[in-house]
């Protein structure tokens, strides 16, 4: 694939049912990108890795949205912090109010710090947190409410504390498998009322509460988890998601949505996609 894009349709009749709106993205170019620890399965410190490759995938991705008219902010990566692409991990943003981040692993801490000076620097409120929580990884907004995971990374007692500090209602998501170890892994949020997921990376209570909300979801298969298909970003109308989702792109279109594939294989080493490279920053 030449710039690792494929251009899907759109045209069917449903699709004018959804409605695009500009965003305001934060990304961290993978400078540092490299796996020299395991916080996740998907982690091999001895398996070889490209950075070369990684920036240029990462490169592709920007595009991507800048081509989709969205509006994209850079954050300086800091030696030493491998992950610190996944800005998603960063923060989460709901109404010009910040939630800042504290890591599980030391190996991400000093993440956390340099995310909340990006916010100050330019005017943000930043709430800091008392309990263990990696942002938009585990925290997605999907209309009126927030999505929560927990089970892996995020603790169960910062879920209230996100409530508090960003006063949204928070729905507790109980996440089982390892492989889906950050709610963005095994769920996607397409617009204001529905969404995309793994039924199976989350507890039988979980999944009923997924199926009581929406009713109309669209279902991935392990094969699209497999290659983190749901670790994609929607506007509403376009989902920006791994090329190798193909039957989650399949999906997505029969249900009215754009799709756009992207390869970002080489972040994937460590765990990540599209949605752990972006940070969506409501202002
Ligand atoms: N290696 C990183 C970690 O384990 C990957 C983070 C992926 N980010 C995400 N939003 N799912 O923390």
């Amino acid at each position: 694939m030449n710039q690792g894009i494929v251009r899907g349709g759109g045209s069917s009749v449903s699709a004018m049912n959804t409605t695009a709106s500009p965003r305001r993205y934060l990304m961290c170019r993978p400078t540092h990108f490299a796996v020299t620890y395991r916080i996740n399965p998907w982690m091999d410190p001895t398996a070889p890795y490209d950075n070369a490759l990684a920036v240029r995938q990462w490169e592709s991705l920007r595009q991507t949205y800048l081509d989709l008219g969205h509006t994209v902010e850079l954050i300086d990566p800091l030696p030493g912090l491998p992950d610190m692409v996944f800005s998603a991990n960063g923060a989460t943003v709901v109404d010009g109010r910040v939630l800042a981040v504290q890591f599980r692993d030391a190996e991400r801490a000093d993440e956390a710090p340099a995310y909340a000076s990006w916010f100050r620097e330019r005017g943000f409120t930043v709430i800091e947190p008392k309990h263990t929580n990696e942002g938009e990884g585990d925290i997605l907004l999907a209309g009126d409410v927030l999505l929560a995971g927990t089970g892996f990374r995020t603790s169960h007692a910062s879920h209230a504390e996100t409530q508090e500090a960003l006063q949204r209602p928070v729905i507790t998501l109980q996440l089982v498998d390892p492989a889906y170890y950050h709610l963005d892994t095994a769920l996607c949020v397409l617009d204001d009322t529905n969404i995309a997921y793994l039924p199976s990376a989350f507890s039988p209570g979980s999944q009923a509460v997924l199926r009581q909300l929406y009713p109309h979801a669209v279902i991935a298969n392990a094969e699209d988890a497999a290659v983190l298909g749901l670790n994609a970003v929607s506007d509403g109308r376009t989902v920006v998601l791994p090329e190798q989702a193909t039957h989650l792109a399949g999906a997505l279109r029969a249900a009215g949505y754009q799709t756009v594939g992207v390869d970002v294989s080489e972040l994937r080493k460590a765990g990540g996609g599209p949605k752990c490279c972006t940070l969506e920053v409501r202002a």
